[in-house]
Formats: structure tokens, C-alpha cells, sequence
């Protein structure tokens, strides 16, 4: 089988962050949502892979993941030149996958436990779709199944207003490929997209076997900044404590922290975790490091506390306050104002949130 992972989309919820960059590369521990959705898919034995890009530096994308070699997989990447919706993304793969069942991943998923189980069953099933559901809720939000008392799987709908039930379509589908004959016959919906929702739901209409399986541990769709930071917080709740830097004598490290390879905590410095640092970071004396923080590479934390946060790579922190909740750009720079007069200072971009 093969896999496709969806990395388009406006990323509109996200900005200012997707400004400079598409949404599955904002980084979650320090690794971006769409690593997850790659590795996910080659952990279950899934290696030719194509990536749809989108209009957002695209070039991004294919400078991070190049031909895939890295992480052991083999990439195919396919232009979507307007942002039509997954199905029009899913269209667009019908000669990459080659009359074969296929995977179809969004790049801003992710799954606790992953796929692997779910690959196996759909390749002993004799389904023409699968989808994998997830109790939430906030059902509304997504795709939701209407399931009989039997739990038969009667109706998708996308969107509704009166969800049916609590269970959501997460952004993982199995097809055959007669999907592709579905996704011919749809018509864009009230968001101006082509829905592989309906999608699916004719082949239900059209008696084609549509299976399910209901995920017990967390999922999440990163498509805002508290999606984001709870999908930070989940997957550092697993991470793997791991020291790679210096630790100075007379700093403190509590719980689970992982450090990167020539990153610096100095004396007299608080890391609590779960919290994980990344390469060439120095953290300074009298810092504070709460839980649930990731701080990415080539950042000098000088002075001030951070919890509950993302500060990515390149980052300049000086502050005599503590900054929480917060997703911090590349090369962002926030020091604390000591010359006259004192007031607040901002060279800031478009749609950035600020509370003071
Ligand atoms: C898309 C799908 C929706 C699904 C969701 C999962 O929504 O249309 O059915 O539940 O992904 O992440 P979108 O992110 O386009 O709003």
C-alpha cells in the first residue's frame, strides 16, 4: 500500500504562524505534526509515500522531508495548485497510487498508538473505505458518523450543525480505489471544497462496503494554537527522558526532560518537566523551565520563565516575567525593556496575539 499525506490547506486559524510556513510544520516536541504522520505511516510498513504541498512555502516541505532517504522512506511530492479540499488533493493521486488500496493521512493528525493495527485490518477486510472514528466533544468541529443502535454506519456528514453522535472522522481514511470514481461525481460543498466526507458517504449510498474502527487513545487536529499546545502537552506526557547537553552543577532538573546535543543548562537554573530542549540552546542561571514546554534549537533563554509553551528554533527570551500558553515563531526576540522610557515595544506581523 501506499500513503498520501495531505500538507495543504490555508492554515487561517493559525496565523500569524503560517504566514512563513505551512501548518504541519509548526513543531510539536520539536518535531513537526507532519514527522508524526511520516513516521506513523513507515512504522507500519508504509515506505512510498506521496506529499500533496499547497501554496504555503511549499518549497518548506520539500526542503525538510527531500527524497525521504532520512527517514527511510521513499517520497513523491504532487503539487495541489488551488486549495479545492481533500478530495480534490486525494483526485489528484489517482496515477501515483496506481489502481492499489492506499492510505490517506492529513499532515496536521495525530494518533496516539498510530495506525498499525488499523493497516492490517484493512488489507484482511474486504472494505472499500475505512475510516477511523474518535469520540469528542465537540463533534460539530469535524466529519460525523450516524451509526445505528446496531453500530451499523449509516450517514457521514461533514460539518453538521445537530451532530448525530459524538464520534468524528479523524483525518486518516483507507481506500480502494474506486473512491476515485466517487470524488468525480462530487460537487463543491458551502466551503468551496471538494469533501471526501461525501465522498465517502456515496459509496455508502452506492453500496460499496464502508468498514470503521472507533481509536481509544487520544487523537488530535492541530488546527489551532490550544490544539497545538495539548497536542505539546500528550506528547510530552510520553516523552522519553534523554540527556545529550551539559548540565552545570547546581541547576535543577525535575521529572522527565530530554536535552539536546550542545545545548547548555547553567547553575542555578529550574527545568521541570515534561519539558524537552532542543540542540545548541543555552539556558541561563535563575531561568525557570515549567512543565509542558518544548524549546527548540539555537535559542538563548537569558533570563525570565516559560511554561506551558513552544519557543522554536532561533529564539531570544530576556525577560523578567514568565511567559505561558504561548507558540513563539522562529527568530522571535522578546526581552524585557530596561532603558527609558519604559513602555512596551512591538515590531510585530500581521495577525499576532498579544496579552499583556
Ligand atoms: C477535515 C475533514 C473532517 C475531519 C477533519 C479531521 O476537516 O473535512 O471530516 O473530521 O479533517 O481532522 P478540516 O480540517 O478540513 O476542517
Amino acid at each position: 500500500m501506499k500513503g498520501i499525506i495531505l500538507h495543504g490547506g490555508f492554515g487561517t486559524k493559525l496565523r500569524p504562524l503560517t504566514h512563513t510556513g505551512p501548518k504541519q510544520l509548526i513543531p510539536i516536541a520539536n518535531k513537526p505534526v507532519s514527522q508524526y504522520v511520516l513516521e506513523d505511516l513507515r512504522n507500519s510498513g508504509i515506505t512510498e509515500i506521496a506529499i500533496i504541498l499547497g501554496n504555503i512555502y511549499p518549497e518548506k516541505v520539500k526542503e525538510y522531508y527531500g527524497n525521504g532517504e532520512i527517514f527511510n522512506v521513499k517520497i513523491h511530492y504532487i503539487h495541489q495548485n488551488e486549495p479545492k479540499g481533500i478530495a480534490h488533493a486525494v483526485g489528484l493521486c489517482e496515477d501515483y497510487v496506481n489502481n492499489q488500496p492506499f492510505i490517506v493521512y492529513l499532515g496536521d493528525n495525530l494518533l496516539k498508538g498510530g495506525i498499525k493495527p488499523f493497516v492490517e485490518s484493512f488489507q484482511n477486510s474486504n472494505h472499500d473505505a475505512m475510516v477511523l472514528l474518535c469520540e469528542v466533544k465537540n463533534p460539530e468541529r469535524f466529519g460525523v458518523a450516524k451509526l445505528d443502535k446496531n453500530g451499523k454506519l449509516l450517514q457521514l456528514i461533514e460539518k453538521p450543525k445537530q451532530p448525530p453522535s459524538n464520534y468524528a472522522l479523524t483525518g486518516i481514511y483507507f481506500f480502494k480505489p474506486v473512491i476515485f470514481q466517487m470524488i468525480k461525481q462530487l460537487k463543491p460543498s458551502w466551503r468551496g471544497e471538494l469533501e471526501i466526507t461525501e465522498a465517502i458517504q456515496k459509496l455508502l449510498e452506492q453500496g460499496y462496503n464502508v468498514g470503521y474502527k472507533i481509536v481509544q487513545g487520544w487523537w488530535k487536529d492541530t488546527g489551532t494554537p490550544e490544539d497545538i499546545l495539548e497536542a505539546n502537552r500528550l506528547v510530552l506526557d510520553e516523552l522519553k527522558p534523554e540527556i545529550n547537553g551539559k548540565i552545570e552543577n547546581a541547576a535543577i532538573i525535575q521529572g522527565r526532560v530530554s536535552i539536546g546535543k550542545n545545548s547548555l543548562i547553567k547553575e542555578k537554573s529550574l527545568i521541570r518537566g515534561p519539558a524537552i530542549i532542543g540542540e545548541n540552546t543555552t539556558i541561563e542561571s535563575n531561568v525557570y523551565i515549567g512543565p509542558y514546554t518544548s524549546i527548540g534549537n539555537n535559542c538563548a533563554i537569558k533570563r525570565g520563565e516559560i511554561e506551558n509553551s513552544i519557543i522554536m528554533d532561533n529564539c531570544i527570551i530576556n525577560i523578567n516575567d514568565r511567559i505561558t500558553d504561548s507558540l513563539i515563531a522562529p527568530y522571535s526576540k522578546i526581552i524585557s525593556n530596561n532603558s527609558l522610557p519604559h513602555a512596551k515595544k512591538f515590531i510585530i506581523g500581521e495577525r499576532t496575539h498579544i496579552e499583556l
